[in-house]
């Protein structure tokens, strides 16, 4: 297992993947039982896996509960436990339960120490944006937590790029804890963070993490149920096959290579060791150019407009990050 600083504002070490727990636990989506979602756990630390995440959310509880389960107290230090609060772990919270503001921050970290059998949550996540909460509220609130030593690291997940980067710059300039790192939907198929939130992270440090590597599991397939994707998918096998692995391990290692940290969505066993090899996989430059020409991304406008403006302006080779102000 190699391992990546949690973005530049960290000194802390993360596997280069992340083990997801999301269908850990058979309510909901889940895939795994638990007795399955625990061999997963023990197997992700014994290849060295030591960053995992989970979510109030996830099967009602349960997932946070089998981390809780897994970690054993004299190990909790060799782990870095990401979570989330939003949704709670009911589906059906009460109006003022559930939400960004301050009283669900910290009845949901409450939840969540509890569950986890620990007193502090090592990355702590707002799971999606709820359009509403002052930025300046939920800062505030995330703030308080690593005061109080409850939380150590803060991040972002789901949240419009232009809240974020409020958040950053609030953190920043209020001297409250920045915000280390965002989670969000990236894969081959899900290109769209590459028009804003990729070079938002580069120029403030913040660490990706890729949720959904593989689409829900798309990616592995050999076949495209939807025939809109049997081109790209085409490609992909075509260069799996040359390089004698799996679709599952081009998609993931190509993700590595957009120096992101992958979250893991193994059903098995077998899918999480298929996973981790990918870790080993270098793609050449010709490879990269011919999965994203496949998949293909169109930034638009103004991206577009730009990139001819400084292009015409003599730019290029100046690096593409002209934002790196923050
Ligand atoms: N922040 C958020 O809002 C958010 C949202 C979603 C997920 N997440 C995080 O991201 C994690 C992963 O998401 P995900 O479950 O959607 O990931 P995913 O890897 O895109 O999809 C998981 C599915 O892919 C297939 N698969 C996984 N590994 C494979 C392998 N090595 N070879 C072949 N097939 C493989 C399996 O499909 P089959 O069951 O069909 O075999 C599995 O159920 C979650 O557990 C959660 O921690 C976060």
């Amino acid at each position: 297992m190699k391992y990546r600083l949690l973005g530049h504002n960290t000194g802390l070490a993360v596997s280069q993947f992340v083990l997801g727990t999301a269908r850990m636990g058979k309510m909901h989506n889940g895939k795994s039982d638990p007795a399955e979602a625990l061999q997963i756990l023990h197997h992700f630390a014994d290849a060295g896996g030591n960053f995992i995440d989970t979510s109030s959310a996830y099967q009602g509880g349960i997932a946070e509960q089998l981390v809780g389960e897994f970690l054993n107290p004299s190990k909790r230090d060799d782990f870095v436990i990401a979570s989330k609060y939003c949704r709670t772990p009911l589906s059906t919270p009460a109006r003022a339960a559930h939400g960004n503001h301050r009283k669900a921050m910290r009845a949901e970290v409450e939840g969540s120490l509890k569950r986890l059998k620990t007193d502090h949550i090592d990355v702590y996540f707002v799971h999606f944006d709820d359009g509403i909460t002052p930025i300046d509220e939920i800062m505030r609130g995330l703030d308080d937590l690593v005061r109080a030593g409850k939380i150590l690291y803060i991040g972002l997940s789901n949240m419009p790029v232009w809240r974020m980067a409020s958040a950053s710059m609030m953190a920043q300039w209020r001297g409250l804890s920045p915000v280390s790192v965002m989670q969000m939907q990236y894969n081959l198929l899900e290109r769209t963070i590459e028009r804003e939130f990729i070079p938002f992270a580069q120029a403030t440090g913040m660490a990706v993490m890729a949720w959904s590597p593989l689409f829900g599991g798309v990616l592995a397939k050999e076949t495209a149920e939807n025939p809109e994707y049997a081109d790209a998918l085409f490609v992909l096998g075509q260069i799996a096959d040359r390089l004698q692995k799996s679709r599952a391990e081009i998609a993931l290692a190509w993700l590595l290579a957009k120096n992101t940290l992958p979250v893991l969505g193994p059903r098995t066993l077998d899918q999480l060791s298929g996973g981790l090899t990918a870790g080993d996989i270098v793609l050449s430059d010709d490879d990269i150019t011919a999965l994203e020409q496949a998949f293909a991304f169109v930034a638009g406008y103004p991206y577009d407009l730009l990139s001819a403006t400084r292009h015409a302006a003599g730019y290029d080779g100046l690096g593409d990050n002209h934002y790196a102000v923050l």
